[in-house]
């Protein structure tokens, strides 16, 4: 997106991420789950953020369902809303994590670009991308919202995995394949990729 403002200066902060941290006695980070619409992202994302709360840890969940009817209410589905959606969110997790929280997102951020660019604005050990993988048979089949048959018969245009693209992560620093795992089975992943990595101890 161009830069529209002008004659704007960063203004100095008085309390730090460290410090931050160091009050909330943990670490902020953004964990980045991606993946078809169905596959889980949602259910996964709100049960971490459960277990981590459990845990004492400070937490927050943003939902491409719930995002959009707010801070993304004036966005589609083609191609450049979608950026614009996953620019906003990268953006807003890059403020949670600053703020020392553990903050989840679960939108489909379908292009590797978008979330690239997520990624590439707060240090690398800071972003993690978790792949809810699934096939997309199993995800129709599923059709939680009814959204897959609705795209079928051609009711909703550029529909995720129907008739707009899905680029599968290449370096997703996990991966849950949620046709296999069941739901217990991916919190418990999540956690301990957590421990391992230092988000949590
Ligand atoms: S993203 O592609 O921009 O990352 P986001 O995660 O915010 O998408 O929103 C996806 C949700 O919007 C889906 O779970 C589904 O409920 C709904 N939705 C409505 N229209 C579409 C569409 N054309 N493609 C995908 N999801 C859609």
């Amino acid at each position: 997106m161009s830069q529209k403002s002008e004659n704007v200066v960063w203004q100095p902060q008085s309390v730090t991420r460290q410090q931050r941290e160091t009050l909330n006695k943990h670490r902020g980070a953004i964990l980045w789950f991606t993946g078809l619409s169905g596959a889980g992202k949602s259910t996964v994302s709100v049960a971490v953020e459960a277990a981590l709360h459990e845990r004492g840890i400070l937490t927050m969940v943003l939902d491409g369902d719930n995002i959009r009817h707010g801070l993304c209410s004036d966005l589609g589905f083609s191609e450049t809303d979608r950026q614009e959606n996953i620019r906003r969110i990268g953006e807003t997790a890059k403020l949670f994590m600053e703020s020392g929280v553990v903050i989840l997102t679960a939108f489909i951020s379908p292009f590797r670009s978008d979330r690239q660019i997520a990624r590439s604005l707060v240090p690398e050990e800071d972003f993690s991308e978790v792949y809810i993988e699934c096939p997309l048979e199993v995800c129709e089949q599923r059709d939680t919202k009814g959204l897959y048959a609705k795209a079928r018969k051609g009711e909703i245009s550029s529909f995720t995995g129907i008739s707009s693209p899905y680029e599968e992560p290449e370096n997703a620093q996990l991966t849950l394949n949620t046709d296999q795992l069941n739901i217990n089975e991916c919190v418990e992943q999540v956690i301990d990729y957590c421990t391992k990595n230092g988000i949590i101890n």
